[in-house]
């Protein structure tokens, strides 16, 4: 509990569902810090497709400069059909790939947590329990490689001319790699002591590379039992025995397959909350890891549970308010039990209380107390 000033919370609301969802988890959010004696004070500033139609940039400098000046980001989802035909390095999407490395979030945390009461929901037959923390490194590798193009008019085997060449490059430093493997060793060490990291060290240079960097730092955490597979057959694991899985840790790329993977076995991608980390004086970010699902804006239809998540691992993160914390995840656990469904996770089973957004987000304000 603290009695200082209010902590400052830049928003992003973005686009689609993002207005609605985050207006959801600011009320959860104020709600808390009233229940537990601190302030929070919002700075809602523009990113994504909103942003491009106002100032004709996916991320304003004043966004970035808001974030930086602030103690955690709240973040809903940008992008949308509108804004498609955009050539690609002003597309809404850019402006996550600018916040994550403008604010140096190397780590990012996606927790996948199959709730008991939405079992059903999962596409596996006989999914138990699933409880797994992806740690995807956010700031590296292919997604920040050097890329390029060019004409080459060298000749194929059979004597096509090779024509235009378009490459991205994967390239990890050692110093990149140690930071998120440390981290994911430190969340391993708090849960179920258990790390893998998955890559295609059979393939891959950097993948080689990342597993001499985790063997080495693996001497300073003999608690953690850490072990290795390849991406594809980590596919197949999560399917075939997610159960078994604790903290995985990878990187950039693989780390935005297997994520989604994981967020489609634990039934609702509009459940799983994330956070993007970086060095302990900067700013966190919290979203959830689903899109801005334009096909429902407006409908009522959004599930806010996954960014009222994302706030409470705000609370947790980047605000060392755990109590909070605590108290917004059982309140959520409290309506998922009690039987509160938006159509997302909705089963027709008898005791279902079909809501909407604002339903559901007024069940956890209740449940909050
Ligand atoms: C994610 C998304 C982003 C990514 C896109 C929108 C750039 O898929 O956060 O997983 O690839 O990182
Ligand atoms: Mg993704």
């Amino acid at each position: 509990m603290s009695t200082s000033s209010p902590y400052r919370i830049a928003v992003i609301k973005g686009d689609g569902i993002g207005p609605e969802i985050v207006s959801s988890a600011m009320k959860v959010l104020s709600s808390a810090a009233a229940r537990f004696g601190f302030g929070v004070e919002y700075n809602e500033v523009l990113a994504g497709g909103c942003a491009i139609d106002a100032c004709g940039v996916p991320l304003p400098s004043y966004t970035l400069d808001a974030c930086r000046a602030s103690d955690a980001v709240l973040l809903g989802a940008v992008g949308g059909p509108k804004w498609d035909g955009i050539e690609p390095s002003r597309r809404p999407e850019r402006a996550l790939l600018g916040l994550r490395s403008g604010l140096g979030l190397y780590a990012n945390l996606r927790p996948a947590l199959l709730f008991p009461e939405l079992a059903s929901a999962s596409p596996l037959k006989n999914a138990g329990a699933i409880d797994i923390l992806i740690v995807r490194e956010l700031t590296g590798g292919i997604y920040f490689g050097e890329n390029g193009s060019y004409e080459s008019s060298d000749l194929l085997a059979d004597g096509t001319v090779k024509g235009k060449v378009a490459y991205d490059t994967e390239a990890y430093s050692e110093g990149e790699i140690r930071r998120i493997v440390k981290q994911a060793f430190e969340f391993a060490r708090g849960r179920g002591r258990k790390l893998t990291l998955v890559d295609k060290a059979n393939v891959l240079a950097s993948s080689r590379l990342w597993r001499e960097v985790a063997s080495s730092v693996a001497s300073d955490y003999p608690d953690v039992a850490l072990d290795f597979l390849y991406v594809d057959n980590c596919t197949m694991q999560l399917i075939g025995r997610p159960s078994s899985f604790d903290v995985i840790v990878t990187s950039n790329m693989f780390g935005d397959i297997i994520s989604d993977e994981a967020g489609m076995i634990t039934g609702s991608i509009g459940m799983l909350p994330s956070a993007s980390l970086g060095a302990p004086e900067t700013p966190g970010m919290y979203e959830p890891i689903h899109g801005s699902a334009p096909d429902i804006a407006g409908t009522g239809k959004a599930n806010p549970l996954a960014t009222i998540l994302s706030a409470a691992m705000m609370l947790r993160w980047s605000l060392g308010e755990k109590a909070a914390a605590d108290a917004i995840e059982d309140a959520v656990k409290k309506v998922v039990a009690d039987g509160y469904r938006t159509p997302d996770i909705a089963s027709g089973a008898d005791g279902e209380i079909s809501v909407d957004t604002d339903g559901m987000t007024e069940a956890v304000l209740k449940a909050l107390g």
